[in-house]
C-alpha cells in the first residue's frame, strides 16, 4: 500500500486514533501482551501520557475494567465465535485464541491493516487459526456480513469505546446492522458503552475524592474535537441518559439486559499493591451496568427490502468552466469515501464543486468528513454545492450543518 493510500484513510475517519491513545494508556499497566502491541505499532504523533495526573491514573483504570470485562465476557460466553467491534490496537485476539474461540477483529481497513501483523506476531501456529482481522465499516452492513462468511452458529459481537463517537443516524445505521447480524447468525451483543464516561468519571472520583462531572466533561470535549459531536444531534452515546441510551436500543428492536460489573470482574491488575482501593473501587463499581443485548424478532422482511435496493457505490467526475461536477451513487462512507477523495485529490483547475446527490443512498460521518475536506480546499466555501439529494440524505447534511433551499 503505498503512503499516499495510507493518508487518505486517515484523513477520512480520524476516530481511529482515539484506539492508538486507548492502547498506549493500557500499556501503562505493565500488562505483557498490551506492551507488545504497543511496542509493534507505528507512534508517530501520540503524547506521552503523565501517570501522576489523577484524570490519567482514572483513565487507565477504568479502560482496564473494561479491558478485562472484555475478556471475562469472551470466557463466559457460550458462543464459539467472538465479533470484537471495533477492536482497535488491543490484544485480545491472543486472549481470545488462548480459549480456543473464533476470533473476528473487526475495524476500519486503516486499524486492521497495522494491527493484523502485529498480532500473527504474537499468536502461534495453532493460535492463528482462531483469529482473522477484517476491516469494515460498522455503518456498512455489507462489509460485516461478508467478513463473517465462513461463521456457522452464533456470534458474540463485543463493543467497547464506540457508540459514544456517532450522531444519530449512523448510530441507527450501526444498531440496524447488528440487529441483522444477530437475526442472522444468532447470539447476542455486549457493549460497556452504556457508561462508558461514567465508568471514568466514578474511577476519579473513588481515586481522588474530586467531582464526577469535572471528568465527564473533560471526556465529552476531547471526543468532540475527534468527531465533531458537537451539538445535540442525537450522540445519545455521548450526551444520553442511561434510560435514553437503553429507550434507543429498544427502538432499534433490541432487548436489553444489565448486569453489575463486579459481576464478572473480580480484580484490576494494575491495583494489586493496593488492596484496599481496589476493594473500594470494586465496590464502587456495583454502580456500573454492562449491557447483554439481544435482537427481537422485528419487521425483517422491510429491512431486507431496503438492503436489497441499494446500489454499489460508483462516482463520475467531469470538469467544465472551472466547475468540478461529481455525480456519486449509493452509500458514502469509510469503506467508499478513500475512493472519493483519492479521486479528487487528482483533480485540478476548478474553483467549484458540484455534488449530484441523486443516486447516493447513505452518507456517514466518514462521507461527510470528506465533503468537508473537499470544501475546505475552495477559496470560497459557499462554492460546494450539492443537489438532488433524497430525504434522508438531505436530513443527515441538514443535521450537519448544509443548506438546501
Ligand atoms: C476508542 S476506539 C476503541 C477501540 C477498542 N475497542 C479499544 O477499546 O481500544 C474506537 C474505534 O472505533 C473505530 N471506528 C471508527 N469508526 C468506525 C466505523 N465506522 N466502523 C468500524 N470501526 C470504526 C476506530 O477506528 C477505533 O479503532
Amino acid at each position: 500500500m503505498s503512503i499516499n493510500h495510507d493518508e487518505i484513510l486517515k484523513k477520512v475517519n480520524p476516530i481511529y486514533f482515539s484506539a492508538k491513545g486507548c492502547l498506549g494508556l493500557l500499556a501503562e499497566t505493565g500488562d505483557v501482551d498490551i506492551k507488545n502491541f504497543y511496542g509493534s505499532i507505528d507512534k508517530e504523533r501520540l503524547i506521552s501520557f503523565d501517570m501522576s495526573d489523577p484524570v490519567t491514573e482514572s483513565r487507565v483504570i477504568s479502560l482496564e475494567a473494561r479491558y478485562h470485562m472484555w475478556n471475562a465476557i469472551a470466557k463466559d460466553t457460550d458462543c464459539q465465535t467472538i465479533v470484537d467491534l471495533p477492536c482497535g490496537y488491543l490484544p485480545h485476539s491472543l486472549i481470545a485464541a488462548r480459549l480456543n474461540k473464533n476470533y473476528y477483529g473487526f475495524d476500519l481497513p486503516i486499524v486492521t491493516e497495522e494491527i493484523a501483523p502485529v498480532a500473527a506476531k504474537y499468536l502461534n501456529d495453532a493460535e492463528k487459526n482462531f483469529v482473522q482481522y477484517h476491516g469494515i465499516d460498522a455503518t456498512n452492513y455489507e462489509s460485516m456480513r461478508n467478513a463473517l462468511k465462513d461463521v456457522r452458529g452464533k456470534i458474540c459481537i463485543i463493543t467497547d469505546g464506540f457508540l459514544g463517537y456517532f450522531k444519530f443516524h449512523d448510530l441507527k445505521a450501526i444498531c440496524a446492522n447488528v440487529h441483522r447480524l444477530l437475526r442472522e447468525f444468532g447470539g447476542c451483543w455486549y457493549t460497556s458503552d452504556s457508561q462508558f464516561t461514567d465508568l471514568m468519571a466514578l474511577t476519579y472520583v473513588v481515586l481522588t475524592g474530586g467531582d464526577r462531572d469535572y471528568i465527564l466533561n473533560l471526556n465529552d470535549s476531547g471526543r468532540n474535537k475527534i468527531a465533531h459531536t458537537d451539538s445535540s444531534n442525537g450522540a445519545i452515546f455521548m450526551e444520553g441518559t442511561l434510560e435514553e441510551r437503553r429507550s434507543f436500543l429498544k427502538e432499534c428492536g433490541f432487548s436489553v439486559e444489565s448486569f453489575r460489573y463486579p459481576e464478572k470482574l473480580k480484580f484490576i491488575p494494575s491495583l494489586k499493591d493496593k488492596p484496599d482501593l481496589m476493594e473500594k473501587m470494586l465496590a464502587a463499581y456495583q454502580e456500573m451496568e454492562e449491557w447483554l443485548i439481544t435482537a427481537d424478532d422485528t419487521d425483517a422482511e422491510n429491512f431486507q427490502a431496503n438492503l436489497d435496493a441499494e446500489k454499489p457505490f460508483a462516482q463520475e467526475f467531469s470538469l467544465s468552466d472551472n466547475v468540478l461536477s461529481i455525480n456519486l451513487r449509493g452509500r458514502l462512507d469509510t469503506i467508499t469515501a478513500p475512493k472519493l477523495l483519492e479521486k479528487y485529490e487528482e483533480q485540478s483547475g476548478f474553483t467549484e464543486i458540484h455534488i449530484d446527490a441523486t443516486e447516493l443512498s447513505y452518507i456517514s460521518y466518514a462521507g461527510l468528513h470528506t465533503f468537508e475536506i473537499m470544501q475546505e480546499s475552495l477559496k470560497d466555501a459557499n462554492l460546494f454545492k450539492i443537489s438532488n439529494a433524497n430525504d434522508e440524505v438531505k436530513k443527515i447534511l441538514k443535521e450537519n450543518g448544509y443548506k438546501f433551499n
